[in-house]
């Protein structure tokens, strides 16, 4: 998945309204208390503990939070997944069977590793230990209910009442609200969403946040129910619930795969933060795959707009810095962050130039100085919390030194130009009311065989992309379980073959010739494999209620670098914060004119205007100056406070 993507539309940017900062939704809370004002921070155990995190080593990092980093704005303590699983020989994040459930199905801390969760307590004594330290508990939690329950068939409990929940004269248990067909895709043994179209579904749902709550929590990630695992129903159901209980909690979502901006308009009214990428973790792609989404949300006017109960944030994952450990590990942290210093300056200055909630990823009993100081930074912190009108800025020139100023190839508002590009059609995901997943069309080519394309160009007729579309193949067993629910539904076949289908896998290839990094994977009976072809021309898949479409990207036939990238932003105090990245494998030299920055300043007109700037990195200043220009080393970042008069 390292594939890099030009970005053509820049100028989308300058013709997009500015109103960034959305007003408040009238939904809120009393006066002065509103959710997320400001985008949220503190730590998350999941960068440096995965899921073997123990109350001890847990409460040790919330004290070097309050100790060293609460005066920085960081706050919320949050434990990632699966802190009800026995840490037992063999175990790891998808087995099933070892999680602690109480009687009404729900998880609770496995009492080995959260000795305090005892005699029922949960995470009430860790919370309120966290509470008395002057900061805020979060936990992680994942989609529905657990696979664990469903094979128990625990009964649900009726949240009103204290009792198992009955409805037309029966008690109803977790095999009646459990949607097998819509596990978890990233941890297929482990959960599946719950149907909230039961009263049962609603209440199982309600029982778990109202203990929640009761344990004292402040801050919910709730998991695999956003990007290619959208699951709507439950976002809603629980945003819902959130607001009727008597204490504040933040909602956040996760993952961020294939997330759109129209996915997230759906979304953000009911929630706090969302992620907007998979899982960042310490290598440069990963640093360098924000840029385009960070982008995308910024100029779609998402950043601060309404939120449940108050704000909501594009949130760029953790910042996997200092001491770590491994993705989806069972190892505590054991190394350094593999991040070079100035890809770790980079990472800082992009997540506070888009505002993204900051959370550290590495083990605080192992914080050194130079990453606290890169996380600590005040004027970073400063343009996190409190600037504004924050963008991509295209008007930008730079110079890359190929090899030793042999060659220089002077570009333009973006990008080396000195590959081959080649056209790639990826797949991607979107609401069904977006009106880019319109575009397919259907015609039968034998009885039960019907193809399925993509039309790129609606007034050639051209078609782009085809597959063959049938009903699910199903033995007669399958047939007596599916029938009903995949009523109308079809597998997409692979022309060339068809025994592969079409997977819902958001910002992969669409060949099958090339299986790795593809759409496809073996025809088989999963909700993911699913697609109803709608007449208006859009094509829903079953897992997640979004609908597919096609996006021809230019695509670098090599990876020798990312291109130039720049961000700009106004201060409380009228000053501009201008951010230059580069992404490429060689040191660039990247400047701007001071008057073309009022181009990306709403109602500010910088005309002949000359400025006097600091270099925050550096803490270097000069001016007035007409002209900004740096050399910025490898996959490094120079930030400017930029005073014009
Ligand atoms: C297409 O039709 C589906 C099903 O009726 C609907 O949910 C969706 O919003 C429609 N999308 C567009 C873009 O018209
Ligand atoms: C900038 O300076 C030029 C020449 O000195 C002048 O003609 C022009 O009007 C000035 N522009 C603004 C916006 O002040």
């Amino acid at each position: 998945m390292k594939l890099k993507f030009l970005g053509l539309i820049f100028f989308a940017l300058f013709f997009r309204s500015y109103s960034l900062e959305r007003k408040l939704s009238e939904a809120s809370l009393a006066v002065g208390e509103q959710h997320a004002d400001l985008p949220p921070r503190g730590w998350n155990s999941y960068d440096s503990f995965s899921w073997t995190i123990s109350e001890e080593e847990f409460l040790q990092n919330a004290e070097v939070v309050s100790k060293r980093l609460l005066s920085s704005g960081y706050q919320y303590v949050v434990v990632d997944y699966l802190w009800y699983r026995r840490k037992e020989e063999g175990v790891w994040a998808d087995s099933l069977g070892f999680d602690v459930i109480d009687e009404w199905g729900r998880m609770i801390p496995d009492p080995e590793r959260w000795p305090s969760s005892r005699g029922g307590k949960g995470f009430t004594e860790v919370a309120q230990k966290v509470h008395d330290m002057g900061l805020k508990f979060g936990i992680h939690v994942m989609r529905g209910i657990s696979t664990q329950a469903v094979n128990a068939n625990t009964p649900i409990l009726d949240p009103v009442k204290g009792v198992a929940y009955e409805e037309s004269g029966r008690v109803w248990r977790a095999q009646d609200i459990g949607l097998k067909e819509k596990a978890c895709a990233w941890m297929k043994n482990g959960f599946m969403s719950v149907d909230t179209n039961l009263g049962a579904g609603r209440a199982f749902l309600r029982s778990l946040y109202e203990q929640y709550a009761q344990w004292g929590v402040d801050f919910v990630k709730n998991d695999c129910v956003f990007g290619s695992d959208f699951d709507i129903n439950e976002i809603t159901e629980v945003s819902k619930v959130l607001t009727e209980l008597n204490r504040p909690i933040l909602y956040s979502l996760s993952p961020g795969t294939g997330v759109t901006p129209d996915m997230a308009k759906a979304v953000n009214s009911l929630v706090n933060l969302y992620r907007i990428t998979g899982d960042d973790w310490d290598t440069w792609g990963d640093v360098a795959s924000h840029f385009d989404v960070s982008r995308d949300f910024a100029s779609a006017g998402m950043i601060g707009a309404g939120g449940l109960q108050g704000k909501s944030w594009p949130d760029l994952d953790m910042l996997p810095l200092g001491w770590l450990t491994d993705p989806a590990s069972s190892e505590g942290p054991h190394r350094s962050c593999r991040l070079s210093l100035d890809e770790q300056k980079t990472q800082m200055t992009l997540w506070s130039m888009a505002k993204s909630p900051l959370m550290y990823g590495g083990d605080l009993r192992n914080l050194d100085d130079t990453t606290s100081s890169i996380i600590t930074n005040p004027k970073l912190l400063e343009i996190d919390y409190y600037s504004s009108n924050n963008m991509e800025f295209p008007f930008i020139n730079a110079n890359s030194h190929l090899k030793a100023g042999n060659l220089v190839i002077n570009r333009k508002y973006g990008k080396l130009k000195k590959r081959s590009m080649l056209d790639r059609h990826i797949l991607h995901l979107t609401i069904c009311e977006d009106h880019s997943a319109k575009g397919w069309v259907s015609q039968v080519v034998e009885s039960e065989l019907d193809r399925v394309c993509w039309k790129w160009n609606l007034g050639t007729n051209k078609r782009l992309f085809c597959m063959d579309k049938r009903k699910p193949l199903l033995t007669s067993d399958q047939e007596m379980v599916y029938k009903q629910q995949y009523q109308g539904k079809h597998h997409l076949l692979a022309l060339d073959s068809r025994e592969f289908c079409l997977d819902a896998s958001p910002k992969r290839k669409l060949t099958s010739q090339e299986l790795k990094g593809s759409s496809f994977s073996r025809c088989k009976w999963d909700a993911n494999q699913m697609w109803e072809f709608n007449v208006n021309g859009t094509l829903m898949n079953s897992y997640s209620g979004l609908c597919a479409t096609v996006r021809t990207v230019k695509a670098a036939t090599d990876d020798a670098g990312g291109g130039i990238r720049s961000w700009i932003a106004t201060g409380r105090a009228g000053e501009i914060f201008l951010a230059f990245f580069n992404l490429n494998d060689v040191t660039s030299t990247i400047s701007a004119k001071i008057s073309d920055l009022d181009r990306a300043l709403p109602g500010r007109s910088l005309g002949n205007a000359s400025c006097t700037y600091t270099e925050v990195w550096s803490a270097k200043s000069d001016g007035p100056v007409n002209t900004i220009s740096i050399d910025v080393a490898v996959h490094g970042c120079a930030l400017f406070v930029l005073r014009c008069a």
